[in-house]
């Protein structure tokens, strides 16, 4: 799901948060930095409460944050989320869906929802436990798409504010690192129980190490749990998680490069800090799914004068795939060039997962041989 149009989006958050005067600096060119610095200031202090000793666990005060969030980070996830969602088979959007936004915020799934699915009808729930979040995403997300969609907004943590119906897609966003360890597991299995048959549930995190391993292992409780829900993405299978057990320093996350819009790129230049590129950590899972076969590269490639290697994930296998140079064939060649994430197959792979010049190697599309 590709978003067109980030700096339609931006324009909005603009005018909603910073007014019409500087909506007209936006049109023009750079927003005035005075405009921007008490806004940057607020931001720097956010990031540090996500980024704090818990890895983000704390929730900053939505009063003081709501707006600098929407700044700074609602059209970054918006850009994650559409990468998230693009792991899910096109088909599944082709047609009429019900969405639950748990932990919505500002409105950013119903905003890539609306803004990449065209001409389906969409009916989206959102819920979230601060009063000024939904504030905010009334005001940006009808003025963003007037009546393309049926959007509520829930102000309750409460999952019952979502009444008893189900869902077909369930977004929870940015949202597990915020909530309390011991109520986490409990309200993502309340939440799984929405699903309609079909229906798919999509995890994204920021892709930072603790956040990711709670996302891991929710993703592992899950499972267990339901045992009609299959991993669509990144997973290959259904077993606990290996790398939770395997490593301790490695989290399963992704990159992607994006091009920043304008206001992005100031605000980088006055906090200092860089969204260059994207990284998130995600789990995508689907009620009757059936699972992916083949293996998911889960660390970033790298090489030395005799060989290339990257760490793979699948179904009963982990760790380092390796291709020595002297066994390059046309076959396997292709796996000198596999990226982080790319879902790859490898035929006639060796004991000790050593690529063989018997061995073949493909990457699945979406992902094609880059
Ligand atoms: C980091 S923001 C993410 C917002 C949005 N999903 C996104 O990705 O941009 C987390 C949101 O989750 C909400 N939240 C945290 N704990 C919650 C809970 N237990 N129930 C409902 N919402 C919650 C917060 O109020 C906040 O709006």
């Amino acid at each position: 799901m590709k978003i067109e149009n980030l700096q339609r989006i931006e324009a909005m958050i603009v005018q909603a948060i910073l007014g019409g005067p500087a909506l007209v600096q936006y049109r023009a060119g750079d927003i005035s930095a005075a405009v921007l610095r008490p806004w940057a200031i607020k931001i720097r202090q956010m990031a540090e409460s996500y980024t704090g000793e818990r890895g983000g666990k704390n929730n900053p005060r939505p009063e003081v944050s709501a707006e600098a969030y929407c700044l700074y980070y609602l059209i970054p996830n918006v850009e994650r989320l559409s990468a998230v969602l693009s792991h899910i088979p096109t088909t599944f959007f082709e047609r009429e869906l019900h969405v639950l936004d748990y932990g919505c915020g500002p409105g950013t799934a119903a905003l890539t929802l609306i803004e990449g699915q065209r001409g389906y009808p969409l009916t989206i729930v959102g819920v979230d436990s601060s009063s000024r979040m939904l504030q905010l995403a009334q005001k940006i997300v009808p003025s963003l798409a007037p009546g393309s969609a049926q959007v509520t907004w829930q102000g309750a943590s409460s999952l019952a504010a979502a009444g008893a119906k189900k869902f077909d897609l369930i977004i929870l966003a940015n949202v597990i690192n915020e909530v309390p360890t011991s109520e986490l597991h409990s309200l993502l299995s309340s939440i799984a129980d929405r699903l309609a048959e079909g229906g798919v549930i999509v995890l994204l995190e920021p892709a930072m190490f603790e956040a990711t391993r709670s996302l891991m292992t929710a993703r592992d409780a899950l499972l267990r749990k339901f045992a009609r829900l299959s991993p669509i993405y990144p997973c290959t299978h259904r077993q606990d998680c290996p790398m939770l057990r395997l490593s301790t320093q490695d989290w399963c996350h992704n990159c992607i490069d994006w091009e920043r819009p304008k206001l992005l790129r100031q605000l980088d230049e006055l906090t200092g800090f860089t969204k260059h590129r994207l990284k998130y950590s995600a789990v995508v899972l689907g009620l009757g799914a059936a699972l992916k076969d083949g293996l998911r590269v889960v660390t970033i490639p790298d090489r030395n004068k005799h060989s290339w290697w990257a760490t793979v994930c699948g179904e009963g296998v982990y760790g380092d795939a390796v291709l020595e140079k002297r066994k390059v064939s046309v076959d396997n060649s292709c796996f000198k060039k596999v990226e982080l994430h790319d879902h790859i197959q490898i035929e006639n792979m060796e004991e000790g997962r050593k690529i063989g010049s018997s061995s073949v190697v493909r990457v699945i599309p979406q992902y094609s041989c880059k």
